[in-house]
């Protein structure tokens, strides 16, 4: 979608006025000339709506707009960034099926805790997102949709020049968010390491980044072995993609690590085939990363910012890793190979290792890493796992004020003994039990930085099918916490 901000819209070019109402609260003070306030109340008592969440209801009105639409958020202490983004994903479904090309939307509530400027900023930046479809394969009828301009009437009061800026800001992260979809939903044989890498070097020269790319020649000589084991069943060439914003005033750094596997198939432990086809999604962590790179650089944000990203496909080639293999990583450490599909922390340990030479603040990644995250977390929040509580805080405020939910799972070295290897310096799996932490536990045996984050998104990056908030696919999670997390530090 379009977006534009105005207090007043222009009501004879809008087809359809899109009004967010809570239960009870049917006729509140509209700020719009007062015979169009009258003509909406009178329209509102009439049409028996109650606002409960999920309610929708168009009535006609008479002169302009000529639609107006009411959409329930439920309770009115329950209205919060979740609620918000189910009325805004049935607002784009209600303007397509319309063929609504132009709306307005106006949505009274301030979110809690936040001020008019970041309800203008969290509304702007979900709405651009709310008719996502990643169309690029489809051919026919479908894939004329048409292209919907929506105008917020902002909640409380926002001047003019503030105005400005949060609708800029907003398109450059709802325009960023869209380049980890893109990547996300692009399937195996399009984005594979080496195209990966050239979308990275596009997105920096679009936003003036550093982008250095290694190739397999390159990798063997940084020596990392993690990365060249995984890559060994494939085809396709491993890449380490390194974005770098440095701007000159900045005073701290922050490394961003995402985990690039453009298939993930298992390898020799080959997945069942049962939904492997959703293991071109493995590479979400990549496009996270390169999203928020995008953004930081846009935005200027006064930080210097380094975004690592291992690539490579984990197949099952003649030439393969296998189980029983033992791995030198770049780090030096060794690894025991009990399970190839555990390849993800593989890649990332010596991504993790290489950031040592930025003496990073602090060492973040992005990994859809482990299926018992899922299991435990399910599909509403991304696992966090830190060796820095006051990082750990940070991120899970910046978490809800973006509204991507992170919860907390342990790293504690009380685990260690589940990853304790006979033969080398550790195994790559820990067993049945407690996958996400063992995984976690894993990384950190590469973490040379005292304040560390990762974040398990392997329920987060994509949908397996369509809910209440979003389409089915990629979903760009983590760019929006990450860009408010650096904000805290600016
Ligand atoms: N990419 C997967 C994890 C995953 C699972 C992501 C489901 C998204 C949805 C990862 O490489 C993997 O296969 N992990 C294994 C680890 C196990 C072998 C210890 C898993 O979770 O089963
Ligand atoms: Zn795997
Ligand atoms: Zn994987």
């Amino acid at each position: 979608m379009n977006i534009s901000l105005s207090r007043d819209p222009k009501f004879s070019r809008i087809d359809n006025l899109f009004i967010l109402l809570a239960e009870g609260e049917t006729a509140p003070a509209f700020p719009f000339e007062t015979a169009l306030n009258k003509k909406i109340a009178a329209a509102i008592a009439r049409s028996g709506f109650t606002g409960r969440q999920d309610e929708g209801l168009t009535l006609l009105l008479e002169g302009e707009p000529r639609k107006l639409t009411l959409i329930g958020v439920g309770k009115p202490d329950s209205f919060n960034r979740r609620t918000a983004r189910a009325a805004i994903h049935g607002i784009a479904r209600i303007a397509q099926r319309n063929a609504d090309a132009s709306i307005a939307v106006y949505s009274p509530r301030l979110l809690p805790g936040d001020d008019p400027e970041e309800t203008a900023l969290f509304m702007l930046d979900r709405l651009a997102h709310s008719d996502y479809r990643y169309m690029t394969f489809k051919t026919g009828e479908e894939a004329r949709r048409i292209e919907v301009h929506c105008t917020l009437i902002p909640a409380g009061d926002l001047d003019a020049k503030t105005g400005k800026r949060i609708l800029d800001k907003a398109k450059v992260i709802a325009d960023s968010v869209r380049v980890a979809r893109d990547l996300g939903n692009a399937p195996g044989n399009e984005i594979t390491p080496a195209r990966l890498a050239d979308r990275a070097r596009e997105v920096a020269k679009e936003a003036g980044l550093t982008c250095t790319v290694h190739d397999r020649k390159q990798i063997e000589k940084l020596g990392m072995g993690g990365l060249l084991a995984v890559n060994r069943g494939s085809a396709e060439e491993p890449r380490f993609i390194v974005l770098e914003w440095a701007p000159r005033k900045a005073k701290k750094t922050v490394c961003f690590v995402g985990k690039g596997i453009t298939f993930d198939s298992g390898g020799i432990s080959i997945k069942p085939a049962e939904k492997m086809e959703e293991m071109k999604f493995d590479m979400s962590g990549a496009g996270t990363v390169i999203a928020i790179m995008r953004a930081v650089a846009m935005l200027e944000l006064p930080v210097r910012v380094i975004g690592l990203i291992p690539s490579t496909e984990n197949l099952p080639g003649g030439k393969a890793y296998k189980p029983g293999d033992i791995i030198r990583t770049m780090s030096g450490k060794t690894v025991e190979i009990v399970n190839t599909d555990a390849e993800g922390r593989m890649i990332l340990c010596d991504a993790l290792h290489y950031a040592i030479r930025y003496a990073p603040d602090h060492l973040i990644d992005f990994a859809t890493l482990t299926g018992a995250c899922v299991v435990a977390l399910g599909f509403e929040a991304s696992g966090l796992f830190s060796n820095d509580d006051e990082l750990a805080q940070l991120l899970i405020n910046a978490s809800e004020s973006a509204g991507e939910p992170v919860w907390r799972l342990p790293e504690w070295d009380d685990y260690k003994e589940y990853i304790r290897s006979d033969w080398a310096d550790m195994k790559n799996v820990g067993g049945r039990w407690g996958g996400a932490v063992t995984a976690a536990l894993f990384l950190k045996q590469f973490v040379e930085c005292p304040s560390w984050a990762h974040l398990d998104i392997a329920g987060t990056a994509y949908t397996e099918s369509e809910n209440a908030r979003d389409p089915r696919g990629a979903t760009g999670t983590g760019v929006r916490m990450a860009l408010r997390f650096l904000e805290t530090l600016a």
